[in-house]
């Protein structure tokens, strides 16, 4: 595998492939890797020729310095585990590289940003566009690997590609567990042993939703979920949407011929976790 550091390296060997003819397959990371980031890759190798992988912790993204400043950074171990998985180049960029002056760019995705996260996280959404964009100009990849997990961000990229008109196709991966079902995320490493167990019922609760949906009306089901996660000690809940995966727009009823994922942002102590869940009807 080649790591590179220099847009003007990483861009020499996209050039080279692409006079080769190879597809390329890409998968945006921001480190910290785990099983999640690897099953992209994994995806990535399956479905291109060659698989280009960046770990960039995006400054643009987060709305609270805190949070970016804690953000887990362990580049020299997610080096090893994407060689591993087969991934062809690397790219890891500092910041002044992505960013040599202030991108004043701002994208504007109507109600798929105001909603969910894009309501409690201010700014969030326009960072990960003007880096990804930045990335995606970069590696020029013919598919894109993005997980489930982040559901609305995958949305997001969906229109972003669909508005600068790119020859991208966005492609959708699971979402991968530990075995308690708590959804693997690099902020899981700031939890103890105790807040994992507790941050576990967060999927049991979508879990069981999922299996007791058709008891219930949408708004039913979304209030028993509301208390569930309320009455759980350690938890505080942010938000809980049942939304259709086009428009993000609230469901209000399972006929309506849309797929519904329920989606939440849950803290678990000062660590701010999401999942989301589809359902069936
Ligand atoms: P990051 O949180 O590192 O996630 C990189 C990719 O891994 C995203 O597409 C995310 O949805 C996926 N991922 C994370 N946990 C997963 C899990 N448990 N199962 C499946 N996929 C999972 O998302 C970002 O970085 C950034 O916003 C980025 C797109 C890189 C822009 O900075």
């Amino acid at each position: 595998m080649k790591t590179v550091h220099k847009i003007s390296d990483l861009q020499s060997f996209i050039s080279s492939l692409k006079e080769d003819g190879k597809s390329i397959g890409f998968v945006p990371t921001m480190g910290a890797l785990h099983e999640g980031h690897l099953s992209l890759i994994r995806q990535a190798r399956k479905h291109s020729d060659v698989v280009v992988c960046s770990i960039f912790v995006n400054p643009t993204q987060f709305n609270d310095a805190e949070d970016f400043e804690k953000y887990p950074r362990n580049t020299h171990q997610d080096l090893k585990m994407v060689e591993q998985e087969g991934c062809d180049l690397a790219f890891v960029p500092e910041v002044e590289e992505m960013y040599p002056e202030k991108d004043e760019r701002q994208f504007s995705f109507g109600n798929l940003e105001k909603v969910m996260e894009g309501r409690f996280r201010k700014g969030h959404f326009n960072g990960v566009a003007q880096v990804v964009s930045k990335l995606f100009d970069m590696v020029q990849p013919d598919k894109a690997f993005f997980g489930q997990k982040d559901f609305q961000q995958y949305v997001i990229i969906k229109d972003l590609v669909k508005q600068l008109s790119l020859p991208i196709e966005i492609v959708a991966c699971p979402i991968i567990r530990e075995d308690s079902g708590l959804a693997m995320s690099s902020r899981n490493q700031r939890l103890t042993d105790e807040q994992k167990a507790i941050a576990s019922e967060i999927s049991k609760t979508l879990f069981w939703a999922k299996d007791c949906q058709s008891e219930y009306l949408v708004n039913d089901l979304k209030e028993q979920v509301v208390q569930k996660i309320e009455s759980i000690e350690g938890l505080q809940l942010e938000y809980f949407e049942i939304v259709d995966d086009i428009k993000l727009e609230p469901v209000s009823d399972w006929q309506e011929n849309t797929t519904k994922v329920g989606c939440l942002a849950v803290f678990c102590g000062k660590v701010r976790l999401i999942d989301n869940i589809v359902f069936n009807l």
